[in-house]
């Protein structure tokens, strides 16, 4: 991505990534992924953040031309995850009198990241609400732990009226992606941010207080109007609201029955009036786009073949996803399958049982090796319940 300007002193200077095959060596990244970096020109020359060491030159040749000559004063590293700060030794080397702005745990970090790192009199470390003048604009430095890592910070700059938000309001694909803002950037919540629904709640909080006109996000687009709507979608996500009427089907199977059950279920839902259904093949299909629907939605339905006295492991990876993103406040239902001693249900029950205000739809279905009239009819009543929620 070329530089732009975002304000009369605000520069983009960020990096549109389309060679990663996975970001976080997981997710799937079909439109790349976007590293966000700003320069303000002040008084004072401020950097906020760097970008992934896979485009430090590219990267840098946008920092170059937007300095135009000038050296930068700071270094804000809000966050130091290597997607933001792998370019930071290349900036650090090449502006000797740059000062690093982060806090203790930024500089905690970084020191493991770059072993020998030894900031000195460059180092200025901030405390939460402290401020940083540029001269007529000012940073607010407030801090969002777990945001998604503990030193993360955001800034707000008050004479624009600027949140610079870290990875809160980023989503996956390149700033030159033509897409939907919501459906990228709810798969990357739910995934990357998810745990941390109630330090994002706290950080709404803090930003309620503030008279914000621009989200500059670290990954994904610019967001100059319509705030409204982008902070609602962050209030109902961290809450773990569910957004829309729906019911999305997770499916692990073996040989095919279970998966031919699923569908016929879909049907089913359909027929009786779901207001939309969701299905994936746990073991064919993109696991975050699961996680993301199965917040998305209000119902979940959980149908796994039996697997070694256990569950079918797509099914559990997908448990031990939803575990770790604390899913909670949906209706669940469960349908296992299995030849001789049906062991699924029970696994997936147990991780359910782990989940926070669950409303479980019992009896679970068993089915024996293929659906017959007797669970057919069974996924009939199963299916009324789950459209009556
Ligand atoms: Fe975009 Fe948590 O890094």
């Amino acid at each position: 991505m070329a530089n732009f300007k975002i304000t009369d002193a605000v520069t983009y200077v960020g990096v549109d990534d389309k060679d990663i095959d996975l970001f976080e060596g997981q997710y799937d990244v079909p439109n790349g992924m976007a590293y966000n970096s700003y320069i303000i020109f002040d008084e004072k020359i401020a950097v906020m953040d760097t970008v992934d060491a896979s485009k430090t030159d590219e990267w840098l040749a946008n920092v170059e031309a937007a300095l135009d000559g000038k050296s930068p004063d700071y270094l804000v590293v809000q966050h130091v995850e290597p997607d933001h700060s792998g370019s930071f030794m290349a900036l650090y080397n090449k502006y000797p009198d740059m000062k690093i702005v982060g806090n203790n745990k930024t500089f905690m970090f970084l020191s493991q990241f770059f072993e020998g790192l030894d900031l000195g009199e460059r180092k200025v470390e901030v405390k939460d609400g402290d401020e940083l003048s540029l001269g007529s604009h000012t940073l607010k430095f407030i801090f969002a732990a777990m945001i998604h890592w503990p030193e993360v910070m955001v800034t707000f700059e008050s004479k624009e009226g600027i949140l610079f938000a870290a990875d809160a309001f980023g989503k996956f694909g390149t700033l030159d992606t033509d897409e939907d803002w919501a459906c990228e950037a709810r798969r990357y919540y739910f995934n990357i941010v998810g745990k941390y629904g109630l330090q994002v709640q706290g950080l709404l909080k803090k930003a309620a207080a503030l008279d914000i006109k621009k989200i500059l996000p670290l990954h994904g687009p610019i967001l100059t109007e319509n705030l409204g709507y982008y902070i609602d979608k962050y209030n109902t996500w961290s809450s773990y609201t569910p957004e829309d009427k729906g019911i999305t089907i997770a499916y692990a199977s073996i040989h095919g029955n279970t998966a031919k059950a699923a569908k016929e279920f879909a049907q089913m839902l359909e027929a009786k009036g779901a207001e939309k259904v969701s299905l994936f093949d746990l073991s064919r299909d993109d696991v975050a786009e699961a996680v993301e629907d199965a917040f998305r939605y209000d119902r979940l339905v959980l149908m796994s073949s039996s697997y070694d006295s256990g569950v079918f492991p797509a099914m559990e990876y997908f448990l031990i996803k939803l575990k770790a993103k604390t899913y909670r406040k949906r209706t669940i239902a469960i349908v296992e399958n299995g030849s001789w001693a049906p062991s699924a249900g029970r696994v997936i029950k147990s991780y359910v049982e782990g989940f926070k205000d669950i409303d479980l739809i019992e009896p679970m279905v068993t089915i024996r090796s293929s659906l017959d009239s007797r669970t057919r009819a069974q996924l009939s009543e199963l299916a009324d319940k789950l459209v009556n929620k």
